[in-house]
């Protein structure tokens, strides 16, 4: 059985569909299978992320009752990596249910290793449905304060919910020189730290190209610090399957 890993923050752009890609690439190279899902269904750009943008099933038309989740898999150009593309007109927007999601997604887990599901930001419905399709979470913030206690908000809804949250990833860190130091974040979260990724340029270049970093330039920084996020959430995983099976 593999794991579920919702990829949630509380305010949008930190990073989400960014480490989703990146962690999913890194983790296929490590040589499980993994599978990433593009939940966020207004505003999807996973696909783009990962070079994929001719899709012809997505995950909206499972959720409008027109395809079975196994025809919109498609299989990357990456090793061991599949995608649940979704679409973006509004159309298809329009016709697809978010409460279908967790019932689609969770059956997967029995295909693969890890299931990295790219979430919405925030508590709203679409989000709620997209990150209630995973069993753990990781939480994404940057490090200012507000996005701070906006993703703490999230993580105590979550393990309300029933969701184990894994750790948080601090994002687009030494971009100012206000921002709050990984040791005062963690103390404030409450969670641990699971990767410091700094602010790096070449994270930016590769989602333009369609490319992730961590195959677009694997000796950046930022493509290090996505490998060694990798590391620890495998880590974490077979700690977790020693002590639960
Ligand atoms: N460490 C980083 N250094 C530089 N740029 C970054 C870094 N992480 C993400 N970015 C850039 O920030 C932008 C937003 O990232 P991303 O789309 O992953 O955020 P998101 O949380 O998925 O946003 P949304 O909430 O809108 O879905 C992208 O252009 C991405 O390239
Ligand atoms: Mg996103």
């Amino acid at each position: 059985m593999g794991r579920l890993i919702s990829i949630a923050s509380g305010k949008g752009g930190t990073g989400k569909t960014t480490t989703t890609a990146n962690l999913s690439l890194a983790l296929g190279r490590m040589g499980h299978r993994v599978l990433a899902v593009d939940a966020d269904l207004t505003m999807a750009n996973l696909s783009l992320v990962m070079g994929i943008d001719d899709a012809g099933t997505t995950i909206h038309d499972v959720l409008s009752g027109n395809a079975e989740i196994n025809d919109a898999i498609y299989q990357t150009s990456y090793e061991n990596v599949d995608l649940i593309p979704a679409a973006i007109d509004w159309e298809h927007v329009k016709r697809a249910d978010p409460r279908g999601l967790p019932g689609a997604i969770k059956p997967l887990k029995a295909s693969y290793d890890f299931v990295l599901i790219d979430c919405p930001a925030g508590l709203q419905m679409d989000a709620m449905n997209a990150m209630l399709s995973g069993e753990e979470v990781i939480l994404i913030t940057n490090p200012e304060i507000s996005c701070i206690t906006d993703t703490m908000k999230v993580g105590i809804v979550l393990k309300k919910a029933g969701l184990a949250v894994l750790g948080f990833v601090l994002n687009r860190y030494g971009r100012s020189e206000n921002d709050i130091p990984p040791e005062a974040a963690e103390e404030v979260m409450e969670l641990p730290l699971l990767s410091v990724i700094p602010e790096d340029p070449k994270v930016r270049e590769a989602t333009l190209e369609g490319v992730p970093v961590v195959e677009y330039d694997p000796a950046s920084d930022g493509a290090r610090a996505f490998m060694k996020l990798a590391e620890e959430v495998d880590r974490i995983a077979g700690l977790k399957a020693r002590v639960m099976y």
